[in-house]
This record gives C-alpha cells, structure tokens and sequence, in this order.
C-alpha cells in the first residue's frame, strides 16, 4: 500500500496566527504578542486536559485560553467581540505553500490525511474555507478517542483509522511537540521547520526528516 501522510492542522496547514488581523482593533501593536500567549495557552490546556484525562473539545480549550489571555492583557473583551475573535478562528488562512505541497504529494502517490487535535466538523470547515479540503481521503480528529496529542493513544487511533501501521506512515507537522510524540508512538515524522529562529526541543528524539516549506515535502521523502 501507498505510503500514508497525517498532515497536522493547526500550525502546519494553517496559521493559526492569522487572527492577528482581527486582534489589532483591540490589542494594536500587541497583536503579535496576543496571538502567540493565546495560541501557547489552547495548547498548554489541551496538554493538561490530556493528562488528567478531563477531555473537552480543542474549541473549548480555545476558547477558554482566549478568555485566560485577555485577562492577562488586561483586555474586557465583550460577548459580541469574543464570539468575533473565536469566528476568526473558525475561518484562519492556509499556509502559502499549503496547496503546493499537497498537490505534489497527492500526485507522487501517498495517501493524504488531515490529523488533528480539531473536531472533525471544525477541522472539515476550516480545511473547506481554505480550499484544502479534497486532497484529503479524510479528516481524523482525537476527538474520536477523547484525548489530545502527544497522547500515544491518539497516533494509534489514526493508525487504526487509515488502515496503515506505523512503519507505514509519516506525521507531517510544525509543531515540535506533534513530532516527538508521532515519533514516540513509532511513526516516522517530518518536521516543518518555515523559520530559521525555530526551535526543536533537546530531548533526543530528531524528526525522521526536516524540510523548510511542504513544497519541498514530496521530493524529499522520495529522496
Ligand atoms: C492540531 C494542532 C495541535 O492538532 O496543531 O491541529
């Protein structure tokens, strides 16, 4: 069988740190600073959910990161702007080289899935809106085993799902953390690194492969 591909979503496909349009009007020159506490906090809180196994959807550690992060601001953000900001969420931009990479590694031959800690129905949207969603045989979200990566159990449940055994199968992803755990679980993983001043963490552990933008992913996992 083909080789399988599980595309992360958040920070990999798409960029998370595309509300900082929509945060300007509130936070202005501290936007930037906004989005990367937000995005830091969403994921701290699906880390601890995971941990004390106390699942609530990736939307609510979302949106309960985003309430955490404009206390921090010192931000009284109203209901009809809060709901503004979490729709924003919902419709975040792809990655320039998104499509690209898709495209070539849907037609080198691997078999294409979107993996991602988002529910099916958020993930099936935002990868729609963003004109993504067809090169994908199918969207596989933790939300099907109630826990969050870097979960063993969530990497095995994608196993399960796209009908492919570790050795088969690669995590492609920007997040450090989604590599290390997909490599733990004994998937090959490659790492997208987009800046240079990104870090990997000093476990140990290296991404099977390491490329600076998914154009460049089709040739070099056949490489
Ligand atoms: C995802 C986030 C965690 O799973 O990157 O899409």
């Amino acid at each position: 069988m083909a080789t399988t591909l599980a595309f992360d979503v958040y920070g990999t496909l798409i960029d998370t740190h595309g509300v900082i349009d929509a945060l300007k009007p509130h936070v202005g020159h501290r936007a930037s600073d906004f989005s990367r506490a937000w995005r830091d906090k969403q994921l701290e809180y699906s880390f601890r959910r995971g941990l004390m196994q106390h699942y609530e959807p990736f939307a609510v550690c979302t949106s309960q990161a985003l309430d955490l992060t404009c206390s921090q601001f010192g931000l009284h953000m109203n209901p009809e702007n809060r709901k503004e900001l979490l729709d924003a969420y919902r419709t975040l931009p792809a990655f320039k080289d998104a499509r690209e990479g898709l495209a070539r590694t849907r037609e080198a031959g691997f078999r294409l899935f979107a993996f991602s800690n988002g529910s099916a129905e958020a993930v099936e949207a935002l990868l729609a809106q963003a004109g993504l969603r067809d090169f994908f045989l199918d969207v596989v979200s933790v939300d099907e085993v109630k826990s969050f990566k870097p979960n063993p159990g969530v990497y095995a449940h994608f196993l399960r799902r796209a009908g492919a055994t570790g050795s088969e199968a690669w995590l492609i992803s920007g997040n450090p953390f989604d590599v290390i755990g997909a490599l733990s679980a004994g998937m090959r993983a490659a790492w997208v690194r987009r800046s240079p001043e990104a870090l990997f963490d000093p476990w140990g552990i290296e991404p099977t492969l390491t490329v600076a933008s998914l154009s460049d992913l089709a040739a070099r996992l056949n490489s």
